[in-house]
């Protein structure tokens, strides 16, 4: 798997400190409130996991799982839901956990969807952000680390699946991408 990196962009080490600062902050910011971690499947897990260990307040979790249509309706936003929330979100204060913002066309959709069924407040923080790529106005409240326009994969991201596990996040090797289209 390792041979299959290019560059390591960011160490464990790092990663683990870019979360502890933001779990201080949200520690910090939701003292009063009734926390909902909202992690969206599979991407955010390894975060999540991270992230809700370095937060010192009571909260609670909860996963969604959603997947973008094809390519044609891509481009309009609509996700549909794999897996939905196990409650009724009104009176929590709901933070999404997003491994990394990209077109943000799947944050978008979630928020509309969200938002309609009246939680007190709804925040994003994402692990990742790339924000050249941004195709609809949306904002982090919480961000760790702006990346380029590469595609990255480890610390829960993947390639066609794989590279999840790594503890690191990298970037891969072109040919792994082009012996795959060979396949
Ligand atoms: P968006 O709707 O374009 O913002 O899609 C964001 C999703 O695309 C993320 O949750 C990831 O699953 C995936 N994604 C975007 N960029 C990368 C990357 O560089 N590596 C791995 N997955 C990515
Ligand atoms: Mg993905």
């Amino acid at each position: 798997m390792m041979n299959d990196i290019e560059e390591v962009l960011f160490s464990e080490e790092k990663l683990k400190a870019v979360v502890k600062q933001l779990g201080a902050q949200i520690t910090e910011d939701y003292k009063d409130r009734r926390l909902l971690m909202v992690s969206i499947l599979k991407g955010s897990v390894v975060f999540m996991s991270d992230l809700m260990r370095s937060i010192d307040i009571k909260c609670e979790i909860d996963f969604m799982a959603v997947s973008s249509y094809g390519s044609g309706v891509k481009s309009s936003g609509t996700v549909r839901i794999l897996k939905d929330l196990d409650r009724d979100i009104r009176g929590y204060d709901v933070l999404i956990v997003e491994d990394i913002l990209d077109s943000g066309m799947t944050l978008n959709y979630l928020m509309d969807l969200l938002y309609a069924r009246n939680p007190n407040s709804i925040r994003i923080c994402t692990l990742f952000d790339k924000p050249e790529r941004r195709k609809v106005d949306i904002y982090p409240d919480y961000k760790g680390l702006e990346v380029p326009d590469k595609f990255i994969v480890g610390y829960g991201l993947d390639y066609d699946e794989k590279y999840r596990n790594l503890p690191f996040v990298g970037v891969l090797k072109p040919e792994v991408y082009m012996k795959n289209n060979k396949e």
